[in-house]
């Protein structure tokens, strides 16, 4: 029996400077999503890739003296890097400079012409070169006319164009959008797209353009390129080998669910679902617009330069720190504010003290009273059967949770779980159940229901943090085996198994000194 597939993805970043902590939320909550679907024992396809045309990058490159293809090519080394680094496993990682791509979009946009979904006309607008968006005069002088999304300057521009028939698909966009499952979350970014641009009626809009090269060229009129979006967007379907090689495309579309930032959701669920339709192809099942990470002073944006590097965050804090923070911190969906000091905080309250404290006090009390492995004899109470029932409402929860894409909520539900078992510990009271002898079978059975429990959270926490669940296995003696690191073995209580092998490690997050720390980034910022 073939095996259910989801596919997810993540927008296609511009390479015009160091991708930041906020592309790399997007690609590490995708990756979060695709190692739990994998563990699910679905078929996974997660692509991400760079979106590498445009006047910003062939600006860009020729400040830097190279070619744009040097430029790009050098920055695809750097972003496959930062991925890696952040341990996101991606299956597939689209380029639009890949020759495929090109061939790919080329073919599209002669069909549209072929069907006379693209006609050619002129364009006059302002345009907004590093968000790669044209504004009309209103949506500018609302925005004191600077870009609404970036707030820098636009550019007059009139210049010949082709035109998507965007109108045309008005009415069955509509539709989308008032179907029973919905096709935009959260719901108040679908009542925007509503509000703003479908009520209003939908303009045609302007898809290739002349002033610049560094694009794809229209296959029927070759002093055109393809504006960025048309470019773009095709990537989600290019990339399984649409049109030519079907095999991917056959099995993995439609995509389950477009993981984007909110800015860029009325080109995914406006202008993306009416290409589809004008390629008769099915459309998305989901378009999830998560919000954004900004600095106390407004947006992160490489336009704005006042970028946090996720490089040195990961380097300074563990990368396993840094995937929790960013799906903990701030409920998916929302906007939150990122700062060193809430990285700090959390590191220390829920990993060093909450899972960390948990796991080397139950370590340390097992290699302690029992280093041979726990006795056979132990002796269960109804407060060790609670803590194992509340486990099988964890699992329950995350499950729930994780449909939704409710990072944040799933692991504080696991977390939730991580205190029960701390107060199991201040109620049972090992450490004074260890000093008499005869008190020892009802110790073996309280440790075991802590170290039951723990792989259990080890197997839990898979989707978020890496090599965490492997050193909490490594501490308690547990092999990596699918038997003890698959989802179903964190629905079932009493896998573990007391053996002699369990060490008391180092601590799994060292606790920071905050002030001492706010003062050393300080420093290194300067
Ligand atoms: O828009 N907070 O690329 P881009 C949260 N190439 N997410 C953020 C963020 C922040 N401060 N900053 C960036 C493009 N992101 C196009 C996309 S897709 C067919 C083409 C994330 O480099 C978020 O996912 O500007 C946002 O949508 C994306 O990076 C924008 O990346
Ligand atoms: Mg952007």
């Amino acid at each position: 029996m073939s095996k259910k597939t989801y596919y997810i993805s993540t927008p296609i970043y511009y390479p015009s400077g160091q991708l930041h902590i906020g592309h790399s939320y997007t690609t590490v909550a995708a990756d979060a999503m695709a190692r739990y679907k994998r563990m699910r024992d679905y078929d996974v396809f997660f692509l991400t890739g760079m979106d590498e045309h445009g006047q910003k990058i062939q600006r860009t490159a020729e400040a830097a003296g190279v070619s744009p293809q040097a430029f790009v090519d050098a920055m695809a080394v750097d972003i496959k890097a930062l991925w890696e680094l952040l341990d996101v496993r991606y299956d597939g990682f689209i380029r639009t400079t890949d020759p495929h791509h090109v061939q790919a979009v080329q073919a599209i946009v002669q069909r549209l012409k072929d069907q006379d979904d693209i006609y050619e006309g002129s364009y006059e607008g302002l345009y907004c070169t590093p968000c790669e968006a044209f504004w009309t005069p209103s949506q500018a002088a609302e925005a004191n006319n600077r870009c609404p999304d970036c707030g820098g300057p636009l550019e007059h521009t009139k210049e010949p164009s082709y035109f998507f028939r965007l109108s045309k698909y008005q009415d069955r966009l509509m539709e989308l959008f008032k179907r029973e499952v919905p096709f935009v979350l959260p719901a108040s970014r679908a009542n925007e797209m509503i509000n703003n641009f479908l009520k209003p009626g939908l303009d045609d809009i302007a898809v290739t353009r002349t002033t610049f090269d560094w694009g794809i060229h229209v296959p029927f009129d070759p002093k055109h390129v393809i504006y960025v979006w048309i470019d773009a967007l095709s990537n989600y379907i290019t990339a399984l080998g649409y049109p030519d090689e079907p095999a991917l495309f056959d099995k993995f579309w439609p995509v389950d669910v477009h993981l984007i930032g909110k800015e860029i959701m009325r080109f995914h669920s406006l202008i993306w679902p009416a290409l589809l339709m004008a390629l008769d192809l099915p459309l998305p099942k989901r378009i999830f617009g998560h919000g954004w990470l900004l600095l106390k002073d407004g947006k992160m944006s490489k336009s704005k330069g006042n970028v946090v590097d996720p490089v040195l965050l990961v380097k300074r804090y563990g990368v396993d720190a840094i995937r929790y923070f960013l799906l903990r911190e701030v409920p998916f969906g929302a906007d939150g504010v990122f700062s060193n000091q809430a990285l700090i905080e959390r590191i220390n309250s829920d990993l060093a003290n909450d899972l960390g404290n948990l796991l080397s006090r139950t370590a340390a009390m097992m290699v302690k009273t029992f280093p041979e492995g726990l006795p056979e004899d132990r002796l269960t109470e109804d407060v060790d059967r609670e803590l194992d029932q509340l486990a099988d409402k964890t699992l329950e929860e995350v499950e729930r949770r994780m449909e939704d894409l409710e990072f944040s909520l799933s692991l504080e539900a696991i977390w939730a779980q991580i205190g029960r078992c701390n107060k199991y510990i201040d109620v049972t009271m090992p450490w004074v159940l260890a000093k008499n002898e005869e008190d020892h079978p009802r110790l073996a059975a309280v440790l075991y229901t802590l170290a039951d429990n723990l792989r259990r959270i080890a197997v839990m926490i898979s989707p978020f943090m890496t090599s965490t669940p492997v050193l909490i296995r490594g501490q308690l003696g547990i092999p990596e085996t699918d038997e003890f690191t698959a989802w179903e073995s964190a629905g079932q209580a009493g896998l573990y198994q007391g053996n002699p092998q369990v060490k008391k490690g180092s601590p799994l997050f060292p606790r920071i000194d905050v002030e001492k720390e706010l003062a050393a980034l300080e420093e290194l910022l300067s």
